[in-house]
């Protein structure tokens, strides 16, 4: 089983370009089919969830490509409206098909996406919202059967911001003549990236950002080119790296105001950040200091996918933290593993205490979900003696060659068999 290798205790020092962002190329892809001709996506990461949602486009009939870090989609001629389970069990999120293949086809059948190592991934404000819009879907036996002839604009009103069900009200209402508003919309950068391209293609979508978002939908859309803005959570990952280990490290590629959350807790745990547009520098002497309660929130709050490789940073510092998880019920798998390595985190329900221990030791320990393989990671760079981690295909969900980009950075990393 290969794993990641790592000699840890390294400052880092050095200068990276930071990947496209999974969580904006997935919707994107999704809304290539929404007009016949192709579509070329750049800035698109090398990640199994991008494959996954390339296979799916190739399993709609659409013919895929992908020359380097760009993605081409021809969705001329669609055949079947048909997601396998495997291909759903592979990625939840490739629910947010949904919406766009009602708006192109009037019709979708795929499973039920089914929970994670996250806990439940209801999809009931999905479903909702393209009900709302004149979906008909039936759920039998694990599988959602949808069809959407005579879809329409609607008034949607989201309980909960839902990246993705405000990405799939999003699709869906290309598809609908008449106007969609879509209150209590997710404001994630994302979403705003989902609308760039969207408008690229000739849709009438403003709002994207802010909790209402309008779409004057059913006119024909056009294929279009557009670049998937850069992945926040992967520069948290890396600057929490760098802050863990200590060392001096610039970040290219990516928004700073997509994660200023993430940059406010660095600064308050004794990191120096210089920002410029699209450049994030952070400067620590590593064994970060306590910061005030970390409480997961919907953007701009602190986010949730920041939670664990945040934690992992502080674990080897000094002072107790206190942290709450708010979005997901279970995102605490990579604490026991944490400890392994010496950290003291103490969870009750949704809360977590770490108390810094000054520093952790190298453990061999395995990632059970996305992000919190990805905390193992961060801990290993910073730790006394030798990590390895398993659990890498979680990781090769969401990032384009972690160890690739901590090498750039001076860490001693290797991927070993
Ligand atoms: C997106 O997931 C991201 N995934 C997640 O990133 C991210 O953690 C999450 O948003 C929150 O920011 C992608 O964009 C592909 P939600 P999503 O719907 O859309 C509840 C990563 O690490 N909910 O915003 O599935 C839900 O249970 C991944 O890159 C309902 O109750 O998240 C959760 O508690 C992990 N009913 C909360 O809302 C619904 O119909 C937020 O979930 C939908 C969601």
């Amino acid at each position: 089983m290969s794993c990641y290798h790592i000699r840890g205790g390294r400052p880092l020092e050095g200068r990276l370009t930071v990947q496209g962002a999974k969580n904006s190329a997935l919707p994107i892809l999704a809304a290539t089919l929404l007009a016949p001709g192709e579509s070329v996506i750049e800035n698109c990461p090398h990640l199994s969830d991008v494959d996954a949602a390339l296979a799916i486009l190739k399993g709609l009939g659409c013919r895929v490509w992908r020359q380097g870090d760009t993605v081409g989609v021809d969705a001329s001629v669609l055949a079947g409206a048909e997601i396998s389970r495997e291909l759903m069990e592979e990625m939840r999120s490739s629910v947010v098909f949904l919406g766009a293949m009602l708006a192109r086809m009037g019709r979708a059948a795929l499973t039920y996406p089914g929970g994670c190592e996250l806990g439940p991934r209801p999809i009931d404000l999905h479903l909702a919202a393209l009900r709302t819009l004149g979906a008909d879907i039936r759920e039998e036996n694990g599988l959602l059967r949808c069809t959407g002839r005579h879809m329409a604009g609607g008034e949607i009103s989201l309980t909960i911001p839902s990246v993705g069900a405000t990405e799939n009200a999003m699709l869906a209402a290309c598809g609908c003549p008449g106007v969609t508003r879509i209150s209590g919309a997710a404001r994630e950068p994302e979403i705003e990236d989902l609308q760039g391209f969207l408008q690229a293609m000739g849709a009438d979508i403003q709002g994207a950002g802010t909790s209402t978002v309008i779409i004057r939908g059913g006119a024909p859309l056009r294929p279009a080119r557009y670049r998937v803005m850069g992945d926040r959570i992967a520069a948290a990952t890396y600057l929490c790296a760098a802050a863990a280990a200590g060392g001096q490290v610039a970040l290219t590629g990516v928004d700073p105001e997509h994660l200023r959350a993430v940059l406010t807790a660095l600064e308050q745990a004794g990191c120096s950040v210089q920002t410029g547009p699209g450049e994030i520098a952070l400067t620590s002497g590593g064994c970060l200091c306590a910061v005030p309660p970390v409480v997961t929130e919907p953007y701009p709050g602190f986010p949730t996918d920041a939670q664990a490789i945040f934690m992992a940073a502080l674990a080897g510092g000094r002072g107790v933290t206190l942290f709450r998880e708010n979005i997901f019920e279970s995102r605490y798998g990579h604490v026991a593993q944490l400890r392994a390595m010496g950290a003291d985190i103490q969870v009750e329900g949704r809360e977590a205490i770490v108390t810094g221990a000054g520093g952790l030791h190298g453990a061999d320990v395995r990632g059970g979900d996305l992000r919190g393989a990805a905390a193992l990671v961060v801990a290993g760079v910073a730790a006394r003696g030798e990590t390895r981690v398993t659990g890498l295909a979680h990781i090769r969900r969401g990032y384009d060659g972690l160890d690739v980009g901590l090498r750039a950075l001076g860490a001693d990393i290797t991927e070993t068999d």
